[in-house]
């Protein structure tokens, strides 16, 4: 059995699909699980209490509320549905036993490092977790951590942090535009002593709501043409009030999931704006889309949300070559639920995947289902990236377009696992996906937004 066909341990965690029924229906998006996450981690460098907003019931969510709240942040619901109140009063220091209950639960907690410094002086950081979706290395943040004066020593168990002398800004330049390490200088430089330069940033539409989050607290952030960030460091923050940008990832999906499956989904709250290169490839292979602006409530017309609709228009769907990149490139996160309904395009589709070198592993499972998709050493259709000529396959050939047949499916990972699922629902015949519990680490109330879009799904 292939990887992406051995069943796991567990007969609980599967989700019964039978496909071929077109998706149909209104689901909403809340607030972007890749900013909603790190605003909650910026609560901790406030001196008062923090609300955010539209906060989706997610796994991440959780583990970062777990890790606040071993450190003394008071996490409670507000008054409205989604709004989380964090109190960073009483920080405090946490037993490294307690906090390495969330080793490999997720990436979050090496974001904790800059603003425990600044509050405790020592920080502790479990095994980080996540997708498998690459190697995954942090050698950029720690470069990071270390230009601003802290001190790592990295053991089996985790990384523990000191800043004997305090934290400075400092000049930095990132070999790649990591979002990740971006997002750790800007949570440790808000704070520390002087001016932060940081070179080659990532400016993905998460980091500038994550700036908008900082500039509410008091920080002085200076977004420069050519992906430079200047921060000057200021002695305290207070908290913020926030309603975070709508997940983008998960919008197109959902998207994606309408086109595969010849359906229709409104999605409310998506928004344009972070999204124009996803509807670009999307109207370029044939999809439809339409645009509502929020519209607030006048003369006694109660306003709306706003939102995007997607859908299939008939006819057949056309071969597209994208390559994804950092933004406002094609976002690598939209990459796999997209290349399912790229298999029901008639001609050679080409994918380069310039993110993560090992992101495509997950379509051998689309070819066991009746999808031909060939994966490549080589940098295909477009400008060659860092992963070429190495052993990697990152470029993707997809011939269309091919009849999906119900196969089981084990998720290997979040974005891979919700591709399968679209191949299921796209399928003919039923399929058991197993794993399907891993959805729920991004990827809110999704069975309640499957029945709602009428899909046949079940827990066996
Ligand atoms: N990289 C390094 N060294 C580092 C950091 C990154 O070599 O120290 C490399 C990575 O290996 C990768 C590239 O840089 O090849 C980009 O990684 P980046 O740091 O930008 O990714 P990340 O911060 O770990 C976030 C999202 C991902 C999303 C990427 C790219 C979160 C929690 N995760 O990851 O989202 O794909 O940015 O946009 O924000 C997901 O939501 O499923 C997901 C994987």
């Amino acid at each position: 059995m292939s990887e992406t066909t051995r069943r796991p341990t567990s007969e609980t965690d599967v989700l019964v699909v039978r496909g071929g029924t077109p998706l149909q229906g209104t689901i909403r998006v809340r607030g972007a699980k890749n900013l909603v996450s790190k605003a909650m981690v910026a609560s901790l460098l406030g001196d008062g209490v923090s609300r955010l907003y539209d906060v989706p019931e997610i796994r991440d969510v959780e583990v970062v509320r777990g890790l606040l709240e071993l450190h003394g942040v008071r996490v409670s619901d507000g008054a409205e549905p989604g709004e989380l109140v964090l109190d960073p009063a009483n920080v405090e220091s946490a037993h490294v036993d307690e906090i390495n209950v969330h080793a490999g639960s997720s990436r979050i907690p090496i974001l904790f490092c800059g603003p425990l410094l600044h509050r405790l002086g020592h920080a502790f950081i479990p095994d980080l977790g996540g997708c498998h979706i690459g190697p995954r290395p942090i050698d950029f943040h720690m470069h990071a951590l270390r230009q601003f004066g802290a001190v790592v020593d990295k053991t089996p168990g985790g990384l523990h942090l000191t800043a004997p002398d305090g934290l400075r800004g400092t000049k930095l330049e990132l070999p790649y535009p990591s979002v990740g390490a971006t997002e750790q200088v800007l949570l440790t430089a808000v704070r520390a002593e002087g001016v932060t330069e940081l070179r080659n940033a990532a400016v993905e539409p998460e980091i500038i709501d994550l700036i908008c989050v900082l500039q509410k607290m008091g920080a002085i952030i200076n977004v420069h043409t050519s992906r430079v960030i200047e921060i000057e460091g200021v002695p305290r923050l207070a908290g913020y009030a926030h309603r975070p940008i709508p997940d983008r990832i998960e919008a197109a999906s959902w998207g994606a999931a309408a086109l595969a499956t010849g359906g229709q989904v409104e999605v409310v709250g998506a928004r344009q704006a972070d999204m124009t290169t996803f509807l670009n490839v999307f109207r370029s292979v044939g999809g439809a889309f339409e645009i509502t602006d929020v519209a607030p409530p006048r003369d006694g017309h109660p306003g709306h949300e706003g939102g995007i609709r997607f859908w299939h228009p008939g006819g057949e769907l056309r071969a597209v070559a994208l390559e994804t990149g950092v933004h406002p490139g094609f976002m690598t996160d939209w990459q796999q639920p997209l290349v399912v309904a790229l298999t029901q395009a008639r001609g050679l589709s080409i994918v380069h995947e310039t993110v993560y070198e090992q992101r495509l592993g997950y379509t051998s499972a689309l070819n066991t289902m009746g999808a031909t998709i060939q994966t490549y050493r080589n940098c295909l259709g477009g400008t060659p990236c860092r992963f070429g000529r190495r052993n990697f396959h990152h470029s993707a050939v997809i011939a269309g377009p091919s009849k999906l047949y119900a196969t089981d499916l084990v998720i290997p990972d979040l974005r891979a696992g919700f591709s399968h699922l679209i191949a299921a629902l796209a399928a003919e015949g039923t399929s058991r996906v197993y794993g399907v519990d891993l959805i729920n680490r991004g990827y809110e109330d999704f069975e309640a937004k499957l029945a709602a879009l009428g899909a046949a799904t079940e827990r066996p």
